[in-house]
């Protein structure tokens, strides 16, 4: 290893990650009850214009009102962006009447790591002003070419900055690839045209400690679709993808959680290893393969994973 590490800067539970818009309260007390591991509260672009103050108004109400903590979730909420007249009071009014309940800020069409600056100062003051005792982590959501061009410095950004989502909604409108495709494969491409940016973004996150999430599959009617698309997320490193519709929330929490047989081949390899060690040597070998310590790491990753999931 480098002498220079960023080790993980916060562990959270996020395989499934469930959009709500706050516009709707019925469909956040659902939410509420639902197996998803995370939640967020959305007061960006599935909430209308003459809408938005009354979902930040419900938002702040299911804040103070559901333990979400209680129910094993972790519970965000996505602000509008900082090029709108919205932004600044969503975080006031949700920092100063929710702050000590919600758990982390997601952000919106990051560009800069200055967009970020902008949302840490006034949480830092906001939760200075109040006496909070409790600490609003941030998310970053890359999906702009602006975003994707400084995605290593976004990721270096520090400070209250935990996770960066991959918005390919919103990444494919931004660099005019010809879809309307929420997160489909697109037939003229041979293979996946989001996973250079999907790699790049998940590179930059285990650089420096920060959670990589995969974003929307917007055809709730195709399950499989849904699965290959996350499944292809987790072979990248990805924790978690995001789920707009109820039904997918099984979906991701399936394909992000370890099976039986990897936990127990992790464990193996652990075991495996250990022997070898006390023999003096450094590999071994495993049902025919060779293990080593890189092995060891690999096999580390999915047993924090499945402990994370088994004290949920
Ligand atoms: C999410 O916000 C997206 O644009 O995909
Ligand atoms: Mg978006």
């Amino acid at each position: 290893m480098s002498h220079t590490l960023y080790p993980l800067k916060r562990q959270r539970l996020q395989r499934s990650e469930l959009a709500v818009p706050a516009s709707n309260p019925a469909m956040i007390d659902k939410a509420a009850l639902g197996p998803a591991d995370y939640v967020f509260l959305d007061l960006e672009d599935a909430v209308a214009p003459p809408e938005k103050e009354q979902a930040r108004r419900n938002c702040i109400q299911a804040l103070n009102d559901i333990d979400w903590a209680a129910r094993g979730k972790t519970v965000s909420v996505r602000i509008n962006g900082l090029d709108t007249h919205y932004m600044y009071r969503d975080v006031v009014d949700v920092m100063e009447q929710a702050g000590s309940r919600v758990h982390t800020l997601l952000v919106p069409k990051v560009g800069v790591p200055g967009d970020l600056y902008m949302v840490e100062a006034m949480v830092n003051q906001i939760e200075m002003a109040k006496g909070f005792t409790t600490r609003v982590g941030l998310e970053a959501l890359i999906e702009t070419a602006l975003g994707m061009a400084n995605v290593e410095a976004i990721a270096q950004f520090g400070g209250r900055l935990e996770a960066l989502h991959f918005g390919v909604a919103d990444f494919a409108a931004s660099m005019r690839a010809r879809t309307t495709n929420i997160g489909g494969l697109n037939p003229d491409y041979p293979g996946d045209q989001w996973h250079a940016a999907i790699a790049r973004m998940v590179t930059a996150c285990r650089a420096y400690g920060l959670r990589p999430i995969d974003g929307p599959f917007g055809d709730f009617s195709d399950p499989e679709g849904y699965r290959a698309g996350a499944r292809r997320a987790a072979a990248l490193g990805c924790e978690g993808k995001w789920a707009i519709h109820p039904s997918q929330v099984s979906l991701a929490n399936e394909v992000f959680s370890p099976t039986e047989a990897e936990v127990t081949r992790a464990r193996r390899i652990i075991e495996e290893l250990r022997a070898a060690e006390a023999q003096g040597k450094g590999a071994a070998s495993l049902d025919g393969k060779m293990i080593d310590a890189a092995s060891e790491r690999m096999a580390r990753n999915v047993l924090v994973i499945a402990e994370a999931i088994s004290g949920r």
